[in-house]
């Protein structure tokens, strides 16, 4: 068994660490792939291209896991919906046609999304033992943003979109999200993938009154799926503050990223009964060695001792010089703990 599954199963505590967007445009040799390939869709198609991607940081730096590369996206993309990055805009879906969406059927979505799962097995076979593949997907309510064109802008979702929706369909359309989601994953693990990810990116926009409904309640059926299912699981509910120690109560996953607003310590007070994974401002790696290395300190001082898989609050920016990441790690490898 690998080293993070060790982890996330509890089986051991020992150290690992990995990074969101550890494959990605801060790599020199991310890009240059990606100027052969502008169609971001169509590179996530490409199994050889994928599993090249997803094994590049870890050709450099040795991590621990490999995260495989593709996106939330490729799940409206195989529920009918084109989906197109524009430099600078962000993703943009086109409008969800509900009859398609409500009658794909479980082997056309299978077959669309089959070169991730075979970029997975490409991956799986060429990674070592000792190291886990980890496959994602994004949370119900983050997918739903993106699929009904809810984000006006970075901060801003307008709730009287979603307001104006009659209740029950918008349940009906996030249960359906939920039944996809869990085939998705069921398929990344049958390919090869060791661990799952629920990135739930936009929770922290959701006011308390509709935390329940809209995140506490979607990720726990996708966990108590996992839990039924075996299959390792980390969530990630990212914005949501205090409400992180509910998170935890009534979801239950196997291991929790922490966002970088949350401070280590009151995790590690109020957090129980799962692995912490991550936290460190990712804009650390953009200051200078001393204070990057300072605020590294904090988490691996904290969590000295427990079972911690060492990462970020959000995903490495592109503006991130690779020679930062190598001394980080090396840093955590170092670290007496
Ligand atoms: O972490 C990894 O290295 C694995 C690959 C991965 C990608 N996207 C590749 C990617 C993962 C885990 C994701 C998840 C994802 N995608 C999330 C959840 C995590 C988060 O960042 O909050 C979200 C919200 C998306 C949707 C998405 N995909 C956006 C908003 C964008 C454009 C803006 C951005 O952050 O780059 C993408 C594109 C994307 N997905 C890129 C990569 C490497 C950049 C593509 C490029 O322009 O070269």
């Amino acid at each position: 068994m690998s080293n993070l599954k060790k982890i996330l199963t509890k089986k051991i505590s020992c150290k690992s660490v990995w990074f969101m967007r550890q494959a990605g445009r801060y790599l020199p040799e991310f890009r240059e792939i990606r100027k052969e390939n502008k169609d971001f869709i169509k590179l996530c198609l490409n199994s050889e291209l994928s599993s090249e991607i997803t094994l590049q940081p870890i050709k450099r730096f040795d991590l621990d896991s490999a995260i495989i590369f593709s996106d939330i996206l490729m799940v409206p993309y195989a529920l009918g919906q084109n989906v197109k990055f524009t430099k600078d805009k962000g993703p943009e879906l086109s409008e969800l046609n509900l009859k398609l969406f409500f009658n794909t059927s479980k082997q056309e979505f299978s077959k669309k999304l089959s070169p991730v799962y075979k970029a997975i097995d490409i991956t799986r076979k060429k990674l070592s033992s000792q190291k886990s593949l980890i496959s994602f997907v994004g949370a119900p309510w983050t997918l739903l943003i993106y699929m009904l064109g809810l984000k006006e802008n970075k901060k801003k979702i307008s709730f009287n979109k979603i307001s104006n929706k009659n209740p029950l369909e918008i349940k009906k359309i996030l249960d359906n999200i939920i039944q996809f989601l869990c085939l998705h994953i069921k398929n990344q693990i049958e390919a090869g993938a060791d661990v799952v990810q629920v990135f739930d990116s936009w929770a922290g926009l959701i006011p308390n009154e509709k935390i329940e409904d809209y995140c506490f309640i979607p990720n726990k059926k996708i966990i108590d799926y996992c839990r039924k299912e075996k299959i390792p699981n980390i969530c990630f509910p990212k914005g949501i503050k205090e409400r992180y120690e509910g998170f935890n109560n009534f979801v239950n996953p196997d291991g929790l990223n922490l966002d970088s607003e949350i401070d280590p310590l009151w995790a590690k007070q109020n957090l129980k009964d799962v692995v912490i994974q991550g936290g460190l401002e990712p804009k650390l790696l953009l200051d200078s060695d001393e204070e990057m290395l300072k605020g590294a300190t904090k988490y691996i001082n904290t969590f000295k001792g427990i079972p911690y898989v060492f990462n970020l609050g959000h995903g490495l920016l592109p503006e991130t010089d690779p020679d930062k990441v190598r001394t980080l790690i090396k840093f955590y490898r170092k670290f007496d703990g």
